[in-house]
């Protein structure tokens, strides 16, 4: 007796996690980062379209670097597959050596853009304050940030991981409105995860996602937080995708490594389905 009501209760819960889940649509994004010459790019694309046409269950996203995305842009105008950036200033325009802007990716009919990604926090020290104004102006321009968090393995193994990962989702997310929020896709990536072949264990992962998730919920209301898309990266393969993506708050990948590649990118959407 005494259990009966508990157990109802977590069915409702299962129920409601299982019918938000399917409210939202995985991301399933590859970021090349510095690799492919624009003949790679053509050539892998190429792969890419001829294995992921009919797949209509997923949103697919490649990010090439900037100098392939004119010609990729030619090769998926028609097709399931959209465009992301690596990058991009905080800056409409003007006297910034070296910046792209917004409307320059706009050309090209790039519809998301990384930004704060682990590595570019690390080499170029972009801070949480940079990410949320890039993350305004690409809004400006109706370009989606995927917005990147995730804690080092020291600051994992010291118990920090909530604290430090809340934080940066409070810093490179500031300022922006709900509808803004709803329109944003936090990426999360345990920097130790990061092409390493450690993934996180997607209880390790569900956790953290669900933690996000309630951060955005104290940020913006729990039906803004049950609009974004949180997708995971580190070490994302084709073994291990469809475990993390059937977790109830995982909503894609950030695919490094294993994008580079048609046939295990393909899997990994394949397998996610
Ligand atoms: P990885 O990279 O899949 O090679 O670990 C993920 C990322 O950096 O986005």
């Amino acid at each position: 007796m005494r259990f009966f009501p508990i157990d109802r209760e977590n069915n409702v819960l299962n129920l409601k996690k299982v019918v938000m889940k399917k409210d939202r649509k995985l991301l399933i994004a590859g970021n090349w980062k510095m690799n492919k010459t624009v003949a790679e790019s053509l050539d892998l694309v190429q792969q890419l379209v001829r294995e992921l046409h009919q797949v209509k269950e997923v949103d697919i996203l490649i990010s090439p670097p900037f100098t392939a995305l004119g010609e990729v842009s030619k090769k998926v105008i028609e097709t399931n597959i959209r465009l992301g950036a690596q990058n991009m200033s905080e800056h409409t325009g003007g006297a910034y050596t070296g910046e792209i802007a917004a409307e320059m990716l706009k050309e090209f009919l790039v519809r998301y853009v990384i930004l704060g990604h682990s590595e570019r926090r690390q080499h170029q020290e972009e801070s949480d304050s940079l990410i949320s104004k890039k993350a305004l102006t690409a809004h400006a321009a109706s370009i989606r940030p995927i917005v990147c968090v995730g804690e080092t393995l020291e600051q994992r193994e010291a118990g920090v991981t909530n604290d430090v990962v809340g934080s940066q989702i409070k810093g490179s997310l500031a300022g922006l409105t709900s509808e803004q929020m709803e329109e944003t896709v936090v990426a999360y990536e345990p920097v130790w995860a990061i092409g390493t072949g450690k993934t996180a264990t997607a209880e390790q992962a569900q956790q953290v996602h669900a933690f996000i998730r309630s951060v955005l919920a104290e940020l913006h209301g729990s039906s803004v937080a049950n609009q974004v898309r949180i997708q995971y990266g580190g070490s994302v393969k084709p073994a291990n995708a469809r475990e993390l993506m059937s977790q109830p708050d995982i909503d894609g990948a950030l695919v490094g490594g294993a994008s580079l590649d048609a046939k295990s990118f393909s899997e990994i959407i394949l397998n996610s389905i």
